[in-house]
C-alpha cells in the first residue's frame, strides 16, 4: 500500500518537482544522474507525475544540477573527512545516499519541520545524517551544526523561495558560523525566472517565487565578501549534454558558444569562503 504524507504547503509541495524530475531521469534509457532512491520513493508514495507536466528539458536540467551539486559535495568532502554538509531546503533528496560521504563526516539535511518528518518514514537511516526541521531564515538552526569543522553547503531548488534580503543573510549566516567552506547552488538569473512564471512543467511554483534574479554570478560576492567564485557551471557547457536527446543536444551546443545564452538555463554557482 502507498505511503501518504500529511498536508504540505504549496511550498514544500515543490520537493515533488525536483524528485520526480530525478525519478523520471533514472526511469531514462541514459539517465544523467540516476537516482534509484527518487524513483523508489515516488513510487512508495503512489504519487502521480504527470499533473506536474514535467517535460524531457525541465527533467535533464533538474538531474544534472543535482549532478553539479552532487560533485561539488563530494570533491570537497573527500578533500575535508573532517568537514560536515548542509543541503538546505534538502526536501526528499537522498544526496548524502548519492555521494557517500566518509563516515566521519557528518550531513545535515534542512528543510522545514513537515518536510523533515516525513523523511523519516522514506530515506533511508544513516550513521552520521541528521535532519534540521527549520526554516532556513531562521537565525538559529544553525547552533545545531557544528561550527569548528569546515562546511561544504549545498542548496538545490531553494534559493528561488527566498527574497534578495533572506539569501543575503542566510549567505551571511553561513560564513560567520563555519571557520572555512564551500556553498552552492542553482542560481535564478533574470530569464529563469521569467521562464518558471511562463512555463507549464514548472507552473506549480510559479508564484511561490519571491527572489528577484541575479545574472552576474559575481553578485554574491558583492553581497557578502568573504565569497570568492570558484566557477560558473553553465549547463550547456557540461560533457552530460552529449547524452541528451538531439533536438536539445544540438540547442546546447549551440548555447554553449555565447555565455549569456547559455545563462537562460540553468547555472549553478560555486563559491568559497
Ligand atoms: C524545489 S524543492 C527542492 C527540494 C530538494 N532540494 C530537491 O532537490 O529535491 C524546495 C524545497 O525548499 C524547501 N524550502 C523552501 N523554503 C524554505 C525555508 N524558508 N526553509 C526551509 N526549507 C525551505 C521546501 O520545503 C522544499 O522542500
Amino acid at each position: 500500500m502507498a505511503t501518504t504524507l500529511p498536508a504540505l504547503t504549496p511550498t514544500e509541495d515543490s520537493l515533488f518537482l525536483t524528485l520526480c524530475c530525478r525519478a523520471l531521469d533514472n526511469r531514462s534509457p541514459h539517465p544523467v544522474l540516476g537516482d534509484a532512491m527518487a524513483d523508489e520513493i515516488v513510487r512508495t508514495l503512489d504519487y502521480d507525475h504527470r499533473r506536474l507536466h514535467i517535460d524531457t528539458n525541465l527533467m535533464l536540467n533538474a538531474a544534472l544540477r543535482a549532478k553539479k551539486l552532487d560533485e561539488i559535495a563530494t570533491r570537497f568532502l573527500a578533500r575535508h573527512p573532517d568537514g560536515v554538509g548542509l543541503d538546505l531546503g534538502a526536501g526528499l533528496d537522498t544526496r548524502v545516499l548519492r555521494i557517500d560521504p566518509p563516515s566521519t563526516v557528518d550531513w545535515y539535511d534542512v528543510d522545514t519541520p513537515a518536510v523533515i518528518a516525513a523523511r523519516a518514514g522514506l530515506v533511508p537511516d544513516r550513521a552520521h545524517a541528521h535532519g534540521i526541521g527549520a526554516d532556513v531564515t531562521d537565525p538559529d538552526w544553525l547552533t545545531a551544526v557544528p561550527s569548528n569543522r569546515p562546511a561544504v553547503i549545498v542548496a538545490d531548488g531553494l534559493l528561488g523561495f527566498l527574497t534578495l534580503d533572506q539569501v543575503v543573510a542566510l549567505l551571511n549566516r553561513l560564513t560567520s558560523h563555519f571557520p572555512s567552506g564551500e556553498i552552492a547552488f542553482n542560481s535564478y538569473p533574470r530569464f529563469a525566472i521569467w521562464a518558471i512564471k511562463h512555463t507549464r512543467g514548472t507552473r506549480s511554483v510559479a508564484d511561490l517565487i519571491r527572489f528577484p534574479g541575479s545574472d552576474d554570478p559575481h553578485d554574491p560576492e558583492r553581497w557578502n565578501p568573504a565569497l570568492t567564485l570558484v566557477r560558473e557551471i553553465l549547463i550547456p557547457r557540461e560533457p552530460e549534454v552529449a547524452q541528451f536527446p538531439a533536438a536539445l543536444r544540438t540547442y546546447y551546443r549551440l548555447a554553449a558558444h555565447s555565455t549569456s545564452w547559455s545563462r537562460k538555463g540553468t547555472v549553478v554557482l560555486h563559491y568559497r569562503f
